[in-house]
Parts: C-alpha cells; structure tokens; sequence
C-alpha cells in the first residue's frame, strides 16, 4: 500500500496528545513539567516538557503497541525504499549493534571496513563474530580514509568464502562514497548479505544531485542518522532492511534487545517529521543546499593557505561519489591543527564546526543554512587567514600533525570478544609490540578504531599512539586515556 508522504501520523498522535491535556499518571517524574525544576522548564519550555513522555502514555494504547509506531515506520521504510524500517532512539549506534547481531555470533566471519565507527567493533565484541578487515587506502594529502573498493571486497569474499555479510561505511565522515551497486553485486554473487553503516546518509535517497544511496543501490540493511543531517533530534535514527537475504524476525528482535524500552516520544515524532520533509521536499531542500556548499567551496578555495576537499577525491581508489555538502578544511598550510582552527573560529567568530581532528575541521551544510550563513563561514575563514598569515614558528607543528597517519591493520589473533573478557594486564606502551590488545582505541574524532581487542600490538600502532599522546590526540577507549599504558591479554 502507497503512504501519503505529507502525512505525520506519529507526529499527529502526539501533537492531539497535547492538546487533549490529559492527567498524567505515567513516567516520566515531572507530569508534564508540572514537577519540573524552573531552569528546566525555561531551557526546555513547556511544550517540549508536555510531550516528553516514553511511548506509553496515552499516546500509543499499550506500551506494547505495534499499531501507532509500525505505521510511522511503514511510511519511513516507503520513503527510505526498504522494506521494513525500525524506529532508534540511540542513534546509529544500535541499529549497527542490532545489525552485527542478526548477522552472525561466535565462530562467524563478517567481512568489515578498517575504517568502520566504533559501535561495529563493540557490536563485535557483543556478538563473538570474528573480523576480516577490508584496509581502505588512506588518502596521501589529506590523510582521510577512502572507500572499501570493489577489487578489495572482491579479493576478501574470495579468500573467506564462509563470512556471513559483507559491510562497508559509505559514505565516510567526510562525504566519500564507495561504488555501492557494485559492491552490492560483489557480495549478492556470494550469495549474502551487502550492509550499509549509511550514518552520513540519512538525504541520500531524496535528491538525485547526491551520490546514490545504500537500499537503492541494492543493499540489505543500512542504518542512517536521522539526527545527523536531516531533521531529526539528536540520538534518532532508522534502520532500513529488506527481507531476501535477511531474517526480518530476528532483525526485529534484535532491535528490541538493544533499544530503551521506553523510547522517547519527541524522538520517534521528529523522525516522522524529518521523513515527511525529505519525502515530500528533500529534493529542493538539498539541491540548495549543495549550491550553497559549492559556493563556499569555491570561495575558501581561493583563501591563501586554506584547502577545502572536492571533487579531485573521486579520483582516489574506492571513491566512486562525494557528498558535496560536507566540507573538510586544512589550515596546516598556516600552521594550524584542524583542532586549533576549530578553537579560533569558535572563540574568536562564534563559528561552531562538526568536528576537529589534526589534520582538518568538518563543517556540514544543509537546508538549515541560508548562504548568509555560508557568508559568515567564509568571511570568518577569510579574516582568520589573514590574521595568521605570517606562518614563523607553526610550520614544525603542522608537519607533525600530518605525520600522524593511522596505522596499518597487524592481524587478528584472538576474536574482540575472547580478547575484551580474557585476562589482561596493563603494559607501558613500548612493551606493548607483539602482544594482544584487550582494548579498543578509538582517536575521536572521527570515531574510528586504530587497534581493537584481539589485534596484535605491530610496532606502527605503537609509533602512532606515543605521537597521539604526545600531541594529546583525544582517545575513548583504553583504561589509560593518556596512553602511557594499554592492557594487552595477560
Ligand atoms: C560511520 C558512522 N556510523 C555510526 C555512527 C554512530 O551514529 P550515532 O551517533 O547516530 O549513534 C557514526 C557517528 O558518528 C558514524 O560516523
């Protein structure tokens, strides 16, 4: 059956919720707000707190209801083009969680990306399946990881012929997209599964002038964070699945384990809402949107010492796309780590950017930008450039931050899971060469592991990580954040 797409039915139900104005004799503790403190009532507002409810409620009938939820997501999953779509309300997180789990448990293969965000690792150390990693190559300028190739997925299904799923990320952090129709034949000739972390790429589907997304290109499952780009509050999410390849039961089970059993109204209602945007305005939305990129783009590409990633990546092995609404900036010409850009455009021009790492800033623009916007990003960039022209004494510093590329993947000794429970013993970095990681080291961002439990210690690993204390590159996952020590298996 075909949905209205101008529909909102969750949405609605929520909204009629309100305007009811019921006695509230259910979670959560401040009744509406009527309980709650006044400095957050003043940072939320009443609205907000009087449709701050779990699922329960009067707005679905039992906690339990398929009905109001399954409809909301029977529009999401015609709009997204899946079959089945589930509603998250932690983020991408859980439905890659929810996804590893469906796919395959102790003794199981899943051919995965290195360049992969840490909940696939987590969610391998959940299930005991074992990785075989896919390296993609790094770009030599900017120091990004590109796309998983064909070729590579091609040589990694042909030497592990037993893996249960082949999963790439596409696009990347930083707007590259993989050649997924082929990479979708590459893994259906295999007879399993092609899975998407499409967290980048919740606008794919809805504007032709963007690279083409997972479950058009033919993939199984993807997740996608509606709170990432489009207009859902932050931590929603889908998960996109079709059912040829995939059990659907278990998927949803699945989902149900790793999801709060008290998923937040105001989430599930901005889903609805962001769907209903991009399905029935997404292709104007993004087709300004990406004017208003390039035109940027082409601007902080004339500021002298700033560079800005475009098109010229779709020439590095494994990129087949490029979102043109990310922007990737490298002041290193000026002598600045993209952390320290970020400091200045924040304190010095109340520019507040996606993300910093050493070598460039993210910036990402949507809809929600007007080119006034853009203006000022511009112009900020534009006056900082020539405030800090003069590059004497930085030149040292940025070439240390370009040496700190991550380091090539050992082998995997012992499954994340068998490494993350076995006994372990904290060791000085040095000490570390040889042995087996019991941790996960994730620089953040962008969220990607260098070393996951299970993976030999190689003497690269051991260079980047005395580097990335030195520079204080921040860390989540080790025990020791200062990276003095790791905990290897005892
Ligand atoms: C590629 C990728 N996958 C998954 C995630 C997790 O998404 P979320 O923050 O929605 O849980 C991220 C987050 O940055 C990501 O970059």
């Amino acid at each position: 059956m075909s949905h209205d797409q101008h529909d909102t039915p969750y949405l609605d139900a929520v909204l009629a919720y309100r305007r009811r104005g019921f006695t509230p004799f259910h979670t959560p503790g401040h009744k509406l707000g009527k309980g709650a403190p006044a400095k957050l009532r003043e940072m939320l507002g009443e609205t907000c707190l009087q449709v701050d409810l779990a699922m329960a409620g009067a707005v679905e009938d039992t906690r339990e209801s398929t009905g109001l939820i399954r409809l909301a997501e029977e529009y999401a999953a015609e709009a997204w083009g899946a079959e089945r779509c589930h509603f998250l309300v932690n983020g991408s997180t859980s439905g890659v969680h929810a996804m590893a789990l469906t796919l395959a448990g102790p003794g199981e293969t899943l051919i995965v990306p290195r360049n992969a965000h840490k909940s696939l690792l987590a969610a391998l150390i959940y299930s005991g399946a074992t990785p075989v990693y896919v390296e993609p190559q790094v770009d030599p300028v900017w120091g990004i990881p590109l796309n998983v190739s064909v070729a590579q997925a091609t040589r990694a299904m042909r030497a592990h012929p037993e893996a249960k799923a082949l999963i790439v990320t596409s696009p990347t952090y930083n707007g590259l997209a993989a050649d997924l129709r082929a990479l979708a034949d590459v893994a259906h000739a295999a007879g399993v599964p092609f899975i998407v972390d499409q967290a980048w790429g919740p606008h794919l589907r809805f504007c032709p002038d963007l690279p083409v997304d997972a479950m058009t290109a033919g993939a199984d499952a993807c997740v996608v964070s509606t709170h990432k780009l489009i207009s859902g509050i932050t931590q929603s999410a889908v998960l996109l699945a079709r059912g040829e390849r995939l059990n659907l039961s278990r998927l949803e089970s699945m989902v149900k384990m790793t999801q709060s059993t008290s998923p937040q109204v105001l989430m599930y209602a901005s889903i609805d809402a962001a769907r209903q945007q991009m399905a029935t305005r997404g292709a104007e939305l993004w087709r300004e949107a990406t004017l208003n990129a390039e035109w940027a783009r082409e601007r902080i590409r004339q500021i002298p010492g700033l560079r800005c990633l475009g098109r010229e990546v779709l020439e590095a092995e494994g990129v087949a796309q490029f979102d043109p609404t990310r922007l990737t900036v490298s002041a290193l010409d000026l002598g600045h780590s993209g952390t320290e850009l970020e400091t200045i455009l924040r304190d010095d021009y109340a520019v507040a950017v996606e993300a910093a790492d050493p070598l460039a800033i993210i910036l990402n623009v949507t809809f929600g930008d007007s080119r006034n916007d853009l203006r000022v990003l511009v112009d900020a960039l534009r006056d900082y450039a020539a405030r800090y022209a003069d590059t004497s004494g930085r030149r040292e510093a940025a070439a240390r931050w370009l040496r700190l590329r991550p380091p090539a993947f050992t082998r995997q000794v012992l499954t994340p899971r068998e490494a993350f429970f076995a006994p372990s013993v904290p060791l000085p970095l040095a000490a570390c060469v040889g042995r087996v990681s019991a941790e996960i080291v994730t620089p953040y961002p962008p969220g990607i592991p260098v070393l996951g439990p299970g993976e030999e210690v190689g003497d690269e690993t051991v260079a980047y990580l005395t580097e990335a204390a030195a520079v204080h590159l921040k860390v989540h996952g080790p025990e020791d954040l200062s990276l003095r020590t790791l905990r290897v298996v005892a």
